[in-house]
């Protein structure tokens, strides 16, 4: 049963009411704005009954006063007004308050007007606990999608380290060291997100050039050159059309690009290349000088460092080569390479 609170000074009509609410309602009595404000902050109310017109304390104020408790922002108040007066009903509802009743009180508008006050309440909220409900449904299939993606793309990053037999694990390093690069340089989580992504896919392209050249432990010829420098171009074709994440294909398409403009496939100079692209580029490259090949060891510590230091404003970006140059130095053990097997 519902609960409504009569508030009235005057307690024969308290009771009264009281009386007329009884078959339907649980209704409970107090004499004052006071009191009524000491019994909601102990009990619950579905509704509450007001008399505008009260000594101490009149009806507006202690409305406000029960706006303030907490979790009765939105509490139904239906005002019991004695005058026949308009600019006393606008102010009740200027108030806040969800209707007025007119004294002397007929018993079944009373009820009436409570009644569908209390449906009116009903139905908001339960629209409010739906809304609540298809939010977190959507929420959920979000994290799923977003979940399913990433899971797709390391299935696809895996699939180019399938095919390379003396890069193992290089996606995963460009990526994880070109997310470092990016996270000193101050990118959001959203934006690491990406380069995380971007990194991982860079090399996707490699799926078109033949194992005999990806894997060939000798130096490449001419011809097989030519063959191994359309990767990137093969790998902008393949996620260009994921459309729903337009700027996946930067990383494969740019990542050979030279700061200084002698890169391919574009030949794209300073700022042209993409931010996330020069980032990958010095990744790129420290992952190739630190991981073990076929046909050497793994560069020394020193070695690598001078390269990027000689690289840096003509192959590398300057900015992103001297957050790697800090990495390195940073790096006392050398820990940070692949394949040290
Ligand atoms: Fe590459």
């Amino acid at each position: 049963m519902e609960r409504i609170l009569v508030v009235d000074d005057d307690a024969v009509m308290a009771r009264t009411i009281h009386k007329m609410l009884a078959q339907s309602y649980s209704s409970f009595m107090a004499g004052s704005g006071k009191d009524a404000i000491k019994y909601l902050e102990k009990y619950e109310a579905d509704l509450v009954l007001l008399d505008v017109n009260m000594p101490e304390m009149d009806g507006f104020e202690t409305l406000l006063k029960i706006r303030e408790i907490r979790g009765l922002e939105d509490l139904p108040v239906l005002f019991l007004t004695a005058e026949d007066n308009s600019n006393i009903e606008i102010k009740c509802l200027q108030a806040g308050a969800s209707d007025f009743i007119r004294k002397p009180v007929v018993p079944e508008v009373l009820r009436l007007r409570v009644s569908h006050i209390l449906e009116l309440y009903k139905l908001r909220n339960n629209l409010a606990s739906e809304v609540e409900k298809q939010t977190d449904k959507i929420r959920r299939q979000q994290d799923i999608m977003r979940l399913m993606s990433m899971q797709m793309v390391y299935a696809l990053s895996d699939t180019i380290e399938a095919k390379d037999k003396y890069t193992n694990g290089h996606s995963h390093r460009v990526a994880e060291y070109s997310k470092e690069i990016a996270r000193r340089f101050g990118y959001s989580d959203e934006k690491l997100d990406e380069v995380m992504t971007t990194g991982l896919l860079h090399d996707v392209g490699k799926i078109g050039v033949p194992d005999t050249i990806i894997n060939k432990t000798g130096k490449l010829d001419d011809d097989e050159y030519a063959l191994m420098k359309k990767h990137p171009a093969i790998g902008a074709g393949i996620l260009e059309k994921i459309t729903t994440v337009p700027d996946i294909a930067i990383g494969a398409h740019w990542h050979h690009e030279r700061y200084d403009g002698k890169g391919y496939p574009d030949g794209l100079k300073g700022e042209e290349i993409p931010e996330i692209a020069r980032i990958i580029g010095v990744a790129d490259a420290y992952d190739a000088m630190t991981s073990r090949r076929s046909y050497r060891d793994v560069m020394s510590q020193e070695k690598v460092r001078e390269q990027i230091v000689n690289g840096r404003g003509t192959q590398f970006d300057p900015v992103f080569a001297d957050i790697m140059l800090k990495m390195i130095d940073e790096d006392k053990e050398y820990k940070l390479r692949g394949n040290i097997s």
